[in-house]
């Protein structure tokens, strides 16, 4: 027989403890390659790192936390299995939340989990919240064929305050100037948060059949469009005769942030550590102006702009 394995906590535990360390935003943080990861992840990054094995057709869905996950999950998973349910009174999405449907890299690491990866149908569905430079090489290695990853970015002013809507559930009276203050440093869960857009930028300039690159507000603006990029990224591209048929409108509208936020099941319960309905709260882009003064959304925009010089990625 086999011989169990040590869980990864025990094994890796020297090397966690010696990475430099900072509690704050009611997260313990711990500085792995460059990155703020929660320290609770990192022993699962370091055996996702180096035991993981893609299959060809894998799609890794990546993002920076609370920059469309949830939404991309869902659209994706909708796209991806299109042909198991024809029947939209009776998809899966109407009765699980999309986090049910897709299994999170970090948290199955993190949780010695990883045994499960190995039991999905392909093709397989994940996502993660590590930049792309902390994704294993059996991923990301120039000889690697397949296993595709598909990433999604928002406006960071955006992303700060749904941030702090959303850690506000487990840490009321969180303050909000700390929290931005915290992502101005770079020192933020998973920061700094343009090492983290910079480097599924450049992997999408480098590589584009294998990483895709999308935004937020691009999908707000035109979703059908990019669901039909993701869809032809994925190699599960629309056909004219499902196009006809209207099948992108209708993965659009089943995803769509109204139709989610008001399903019984997104309203009640809880994925992960968190309440279901806290990854449905408002859905719009410019929400920032509601919560930041002028002065700090040109403060962060300087920072932005300024590390995206030169890069082709407009801030
Ligand atoms: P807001 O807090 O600005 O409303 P993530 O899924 O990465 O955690 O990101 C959460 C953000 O995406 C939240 O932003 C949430 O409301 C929004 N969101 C969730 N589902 C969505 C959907 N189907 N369409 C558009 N936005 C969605």
């Amino acid at each position: 027989g086999t011989v169990p394995k040590r869980p990864a906590k025990e094994e890796f535990g020297d090397l966690v403890g010696a990475l430099p360390r900072k509690q704050q935003d009611g997260l313990e943080l711990r500085l792995y390659q460059g990155f703020w990861l929660p320290e609770y992840w990192v022993a699962g990054t370091v055996v996702f790192q180096r035991r993981f094995s893609p299959r060809r057709d894998d799609v890794i869905l990546a993002s920076y936390p609370k920059c469309g996950t949830t939404w991309l999950k869902a659209l994706a998973f909708a796209t991806m299995t299109r042909d198991a349910y024809p029947e939209p009174a009776q998809h899966p999405l109407l009765r699980l939340n999309p986090h049910d449907c897709i299994p999170f890299l970090d948290e199955i690491f993190a949780d010695g989990q990883e045994a499960k990866l190995e039991n999905l149908p392909s093709p397989r569905l994940m996502n993660t919240h590590l930049p792309y430079t902390l994704l294993p090489e059996s991923v990301t290695g120039a000889d690697v064929a397949g296993c595709k990853v598909a990433y999604i970015c928002r406006d960071p002013k955006d992303m700060v305050v749904s941030l702090w809507h959303f850690l506000q559930r487990r840490q009321p009276g969180l303050s909000f100037v700390e929290l931005f203050e915290h992502v101005c440093d770079g020192d933020v869960l998973v920061g700094p948060t343009w090492d983290h857009v910079l480097s599924y930028w450049h992997a999408s300039l480098a590589r584009p059949d294998r990483v895709l690159f999308l935004r937020y507000e691009d999908l707000l603006q035109d979703t059908s469009k990019h669901v039909r990029r993701l869809a032809q990224f994925m190699g599960r591209p629309f056909s004219a005769a499902e196009v006809s048929a209207g099948a992108v409108e209708g993965i659009v509208e089943l995803c769509s942030f109204e139709k989610m936020k008001g399903l019984e099941v997104n309203k009640k319960g809880s994925s992960g550590a968190y309440p279901r309905d806290a990854f449905f709260r408002k859905g719009v882009a410019g929400d920032w102006v509601n919560h930041m003064t002028q002065d700090m959304a040109a403060r962060l925009d300087e920072i932005v702009r300024e590390k995206f010089r030169g890069t082709g990625l407009e801030a």
